[in-house]
């Protein structure tokens, strides 16, 4: 247990680029010494823990610590851990998170609305032949998953004059947006283009399948939720049968996606090396010095995880 005035922070971050974060998080030292990992010092005085893709276990190793501040949003892997501790987690909520999700939904959205593979085609064969798509008023756009993410994305598409109906387990209103739940078959058919924003959760794995593709006819998938929530072996046949034209995935089952998948040779498929929204340390940061200053008064941390709802 730390027993000195000021909390002990631990930095644990998994992966090569740590100094941004070391240099957003500077402020914090004025009230609360930072050690960074592996350099953790007694696991037992360790009050908080910023943490980014552990391994599994490895919170656990922190007998006393009081809550946990995660650098993503999704915390999908962290709740697989099987010796998690029972503290408070704050998932990470960021402009630098939603919005730039909101622009890569929206570029992908804008690319297949005004019907660019179409012309890439075109372009191969030097066919020289205008198209004529519709108002972005007169395109169903369905976002699932109206979270902090999902609603930046689907306020983004409203402002480019789409139609956007959201999809949610409990309705929260979104501004310009036609916010259904329920059957996920009633809210996909008519929509010409689908983004999924959703946690991954049992409620939500395997949610892009075969049975919810037979609900659309031509439609353009953007995939930027989590690999889990797409049925891979689902994917080529919906678009072989027409009930997808073509689909964006930003996750996957497994990443790095292997080489030999056929994703990456598909030409109906783009693949990105799940890029779609990247936490900027120094944006970032602001919201893990403001959870840090509730935890220490006591009061409940922004963006709490809801640990039976699994997000
Ligand atoms: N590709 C990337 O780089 C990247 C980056 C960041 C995040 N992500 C993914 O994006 C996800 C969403 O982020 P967020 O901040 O928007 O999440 P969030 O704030 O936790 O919101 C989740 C949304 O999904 C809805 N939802 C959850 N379970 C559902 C179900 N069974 N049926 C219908 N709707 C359901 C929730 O409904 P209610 O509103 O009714 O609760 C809520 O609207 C993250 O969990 C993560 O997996 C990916």
């Amino acid at each position: 247990m730390n027993t000195e005035a000021r909390p002990v922070l631990l930095f644990a971050y998994f992966r090569p680029d740590a100094q941004a974060w070391l240099d957003a998080l500077a402020p914090a030292r004025e009230f609360a010494e930072i050690r960074c990992w592996p350099e953790a010092g007694d696991p037992a005085e360790v009050d908080y823990v910023v943490a980014w893709q552990p391994p599994a276990g490895f919170l656990g190793g922190l007998p006393n610590l009081k809550a946990i501040f995660w650098i993503g949003a999704g915390v999908d892997r962290l709740l697989e851990d099987p010796a998690l501790p029972d503290v408070p987690i704050a998932r990470m909520k960021d402009d630098s998170l939603s919005l730039g999700m909101a622009e890569f939904v929206a570029e992908r959205a804008l690319h297949y609305h005004r019907l660019m593979p179409q012309y890439a085609d075109q372009q191969r064969r030097r066919e020289w032949r205008p198209l004529s798509p519709p108002l972005a008023r007169e395109r169903q756009v369905g976002v699932m998953g109206l979270g902090e993410i999902g609603q930046a994305c689907a306020r983004a598409l409203a402002g480019l004059g789409f139609a956007v109906r959201g999809w949610s387990r409990t309705g929260r209103e979104v501004p310009g947006v036609d916010v259904r739940t329920g059957d996920l078959g009633d809210f996909l058919a008519g929509c010409e283009i689908i983004a999924c924003v959703l946690p991954l959760t049992p409620q939500t794995r395997g949610i892009l399948n075969r049975d919810a593709f037979a609900r659309l006819d031509g439609a353009w998938l953007i995939n930027v939720g989590r690999g889990g929530h797409l049925v891979e072996a689902d994917l080529i046949p919906a678009l072989d049968a027409g009930r997808l034209a073509g689909a964006t995935l930003d996750v996957f089952e497994t990443e790095p996606l292997p080489p030999d998948h056929p994703f990456w040779t598909d030409p109906r498929i783009v693949v990105t090396p799940h890029a779609s929204a990247v936490t900027h340390p120094a944006s970032a940061a602001g919201h893990i010095l403001a959870n840090l200053r509730r935890a220490e008064a006591g009061e409940p941390l922004d963006g709490l995880v809801n640990r039976a709802r699994g997000y």
